[in-house]
């Protein structure tokens, strides 16, 4: 893969240069996928806008300065996001200040949705980074791939296995990313 291509897998190692063209990076961490998959939806919708992406694991993402804008996300496990995500967010909160940023979390299983409530970190992070919006959207559950600890919470707490990321939710929110950058690439302007 060449390092002019826009579409960087998770494994690739991002350094790269600015250019003239709107660029935004998708940073997300993921334990088995169903966030990751979310984040190439998001990236999708805004490279169909005309927008450069890359969609990157979140611990691959090194040169923040390379970017006009930041999407991050994280799923949710037992009300947090995963460490990683947090770190990042905290440790690069100066940089990111000075960009425009959205934060997604993915986590909430069942028809409605549970739980209700946003993760526990949300709200510190959108503050610590000036986030423009924050989303929470509905996630995987296949409990034939969790650990035997993960197996046990989530049959004690009777959470129902499938898919409820809505895909629909997911595009109308990447394209309110996309009209906002389009609208107003400035940092500082909040939508
Ligand atoms: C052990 C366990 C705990 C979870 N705790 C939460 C939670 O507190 N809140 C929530 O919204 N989702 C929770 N979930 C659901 C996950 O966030 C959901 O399955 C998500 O789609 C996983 O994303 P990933 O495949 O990117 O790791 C939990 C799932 C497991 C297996």
């Amino acid at each position: 893969m060449g390092e002019d291509q826009l579409t960087r897998g998770p494994e690739a190692s991002l350094n790269v240069s600015k250019e003239d063209a709107m660029k935004v990076v998708v940073a997300v961490a993921s334990k088995y996928g169903a966030t990751l998959e979310i984040a190439e939806a998001i990236g999708g919708v805004l490279r169909e806008q005309g927008i450069e992406v890359d969609v990157a694991a979140i611990d691959r993402v090194s040169e923040l300065n390379a970017y006009d804008a930041v999407v991050t996300g994280s799923a949710v496990y037992a009300g947090h996001w995963l460490k990683g995500a947090k770190e990042f967010l905290e440790a690069n909160a100066g940089t990111l200040r000075a960009l425009p940023t959205w934060l997604f979390s993915s986590g909430p299983i069942g028809d409605p949705p549970k739980p209700k409530e946003d993760p526990v970190d949300a709200a510190p992070l959108i503050e610590i980074i000036a986030a423009r919006d924050h989303q929470v959207f509905g996630g995987k559950l296949d409990k034939s791939r969790l650990n035997f600890g993960e197996r046990a919470l989530v049959t004690a707490l009777r959470a129902p296995e499938g898919d409820y990321r809505d895909w629909d939710e997911i595009r109308t929110w990447a394209l309110s990313i996309a009209d906002a950058l389009k609208a107003n690439p400035d940092p500082n302007a909040r939508v």
